[in-house]
């Protein structure tokens, strides 16, 4: 099955895309043909200067693969690197009524947010629509505020099809339902937005600084401590398997230890699970030729199969 996404990257991952995003994304590897992009066309719509989108997809280029997506069988690109999205994405346009794109709720909202409405913005959907539907994708692993975005594909897919005959594939959007919400330092949902990430490649000094600023009930040394709504633990068993969940609990119970204890611990676990990621980042950070040659090879291959379907789609409406 061919399953393809899309990745903003807009600055530091913290552990809420990790287990919320990467991580069940990053699993698809191991029994789909999986192809991933960073979407730097699309970054563009709320890009503030030209250093941070080029740092930013360095970042997520970096990110991804020292956190296990592996080149040797998922293909990853830079979106920008297989430009006939763009000659697809006008061919689109015509196939995609207003109406459907006035009734994109993320548009909505993001101009709601102060970004300012550009036809970039507007059309955002449909240059997804060619991301995905030029590689004859099948499944595309969303979170729950794209849906609308590839049902609109669909849409634009079909009304092509009923025109001009069997040429795109329609997908399906998978999303990860069972993927709980993940609680930031002050309890709520953890976001970049809301300043109460933990995020993930940070130093130690500051990763400890962060765990100890997690809002937790005062209950005095010596008591039995909660465990059922504590944010700290709620972050821990993240990490741990049942057994040690279990033990974790018997600790918060046997009331020996302290919140601060805790805290410690949580930094701990946080630290040694991406301990490996860590030491990938930082080698491939320091080896970005390595990366590029990646990207490259990525970017070839989605390319091939990108350019084949263009000609096969100027060729069925009549572009010589
Ligand atoms: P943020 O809220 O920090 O801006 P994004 O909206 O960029 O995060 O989210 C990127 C991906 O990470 C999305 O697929 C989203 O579902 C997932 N994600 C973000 N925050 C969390 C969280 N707290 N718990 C679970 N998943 C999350
Ligand atoms: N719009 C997606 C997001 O904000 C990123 C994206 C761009 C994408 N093109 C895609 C995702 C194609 C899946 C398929 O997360």
């Amino acid at each position: 099955m061919r399953v393809l996404t899309g990745i903003q990257a807009s600055g530091k991952l913290h552990i809420g895309n990790y287990f919320g995003a990467m991580k069940p994304m990053i699993e698809l590897q191991e029994e789909h043909e999986l192809f991933t992009f960073i979407a730097n066309y699309h970054s563009l719509t709320t890009s503030k200067d030209a250093a941070t989108l080029k740092q930013y997809t360095i970042d997520a280029a970096a990110d991804y693969l020292s956190l296990g997506l592996d080149p040797e069988k998922t293909t990853f690109w830079i979106q920008s690197h297989v430009p006939e999205v763009l000659e697809l994405y006008w061919i689109l346009s015509k196939f995609t009524p207003m109406g459907l794109l006035e009734r994109a709720h993320s548009y909505k909202d993001k101009v709601a947010k102060g970004i300012p409405a550009s036809h970039a913005l507007f059309s955002y959907p449909v240059l997804m629509a060619a991301d995905i539907l030029i590689l004859d994708t099948q499944k595309v692993p969303v979170g729950k505020d794209q849906i609308q975005h590839v049902e609109m594909t669909r849409d634009i897919a079909t009304k092509f099809n009923n025109e001009y005959g069997e040429i795109f594939v329609l997908p399906e959007h998978m999303v990860q339902e069972d993927v709980a919400t993940i609680p930031g330092i002050d309890g709520q949902k953890m976001s970049k937005s809301y300043d109460n990430a933990i995020d993930i490649f940070m130093d130690e000094k500051a990763l400890q600084k962060k765990c100890n600023k997690i809002i937790s009930s005062s209950t005095p040394l010596g008591e039995p401590l909660e465990y059922e709504n504590d944010n700290i633990f709620a972050l821990a068993s993240l990490f741990l398997d049942k057994r040690e969940t279990l033990e974790l609990q018997a600790r918060y119970q046997s009331g020996q230890e302290g919140y601060g204890h805790f805290k410690k611990y949580l930094k701990e676990l946080i630290w040694e699970e991406f301990a490996k990621a860590r030491e990938k980042r930082a080698y491939y950070l320091d080896h970005m030729d390595e990366v590029n040659d990646i990207l490259e090879q990525g970017a070839k291959k989605a390319r091939a199969i990108a350019k084949a379907k263009l000609e096969t789609v100027k060729d069925a409406i009549g572009l010589i």
